[in-house]
């Protein structure tokens, strides 16, 4: 039990399930979350606390601070570096989600295109520029982007914000797998085609709904077993999600999913 995580938006949906899947995985001493928000941290560490006991609820360590320039990324690393050292050995990235859904594309307007832009794309890229190196050439190490949504997964009329941010996310992590690929550490994917929340049984119906809490346990499983280096893992279904929990991958062929 010794080593550190870093889950970047970690005190979001997935990533306190993840924080959670880390602690109760047994393997990590510390996880490390950032948030630009104290108050939704502490609220990562109490529900942990009622979960899982006071014990993990110390491992998780809350760092405050956002990457939306240089100045303040150089910030946030700084704390972190400051709370646990210049190595970490995992990475899990599920910062940013383009929520916004303005209407038929045709009648958004530039400003709006660019909100896209900044919640889902520039997060994912100012958590991978900041916090890449502290795994970049750890053999032992991972790093996961989580994505979704993208071209293949066009909702509905209004929707567009969603498509074309998950498109974004999508892109930047598979370039980060492409340019990255000499590196030492286990970059993968995990690519959410499908709803993600808390509880699916109070979703409507209609749309593949997922929990939360499945999801946190598949990313890290991704991150600790590293047999999907290279690969876009793509869940769908409840399935899918059971196979990655279990593997780490989406087929157990010798790491090829
Ligand atoms: N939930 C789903 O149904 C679903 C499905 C498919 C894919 N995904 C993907 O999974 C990822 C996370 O989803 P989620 O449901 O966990 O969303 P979420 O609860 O909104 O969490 C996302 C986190 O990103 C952080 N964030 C947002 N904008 C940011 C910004 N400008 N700068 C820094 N941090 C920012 C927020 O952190 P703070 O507010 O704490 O700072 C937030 O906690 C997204 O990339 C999404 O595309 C989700």
């Amino acid at each position: 039990m010794s080593k550190i995580a870093l889950v970047l938006g970690g005190a979001g949906n997935i990533g306190s399930a993840s924080t959670k899947a880390f602690l109760e995985s047994g393997g990590y001493k510390t996880v490390v979350i950032t948030s630009r928000s104290q108050e939704k941290i502490d609220k990562v560490k109490e529900a942990i606390k009622a979960s899982l006991g006071q014990d993990s609820s110390a491992k998780v360590l809350g760092v405050v601070g956002n990457v939306a320039n240089e100045k303040a990324s150089a910030e946030l690393l700084d704390k972190v570096k400051s709370a646990v050292g210049d190595k970490v050995d995992v990475i899990i990235s599920v910062m940013g989600f383009p929520y916004h859904n303005f209407g038929p594309l045709l009648h958004v307007n530039a400003e709006q295109i660019n909100d896209v832009f900044g919640s889902q794309f520039f997060p994912a890229f100012g958590g991978y520029k900041t916090f890449f190196p502290l795994v970049k050439n750890s053999s032992s190490g991972a790093y996961v982007s989580v994505t979704g949504g993208g071209p293949d997964m066009y909702l509905g009329p209004g929707t567009a914000g969603m498509t074309l941010g998950g498109s974004l996310s999508t892109a930047l992590a598979k370039v980060i797998m492409k340019e990255q690929a000499q590196d030492g550490v286990c970059i993968s994917e995990v690519s959410f085609s499908c709803g993600v929340c808390p509880d699916p049984s109070v979703m409507p119906p209609g749309y593949n709904w997922l929990p939360s809490v499945d999801a946190g346990k598949a990313l890290v499983s991704v991150a600790t077993k590293k047999v999907a280096g290279g690969q876009t893992i793509t869940i769908r279904t409840a399935d899918d999600l059971s196979h990655v929990i279990a593997n780490g991958a989406l087929k157990q062929t010798n790491g090829v999913a």
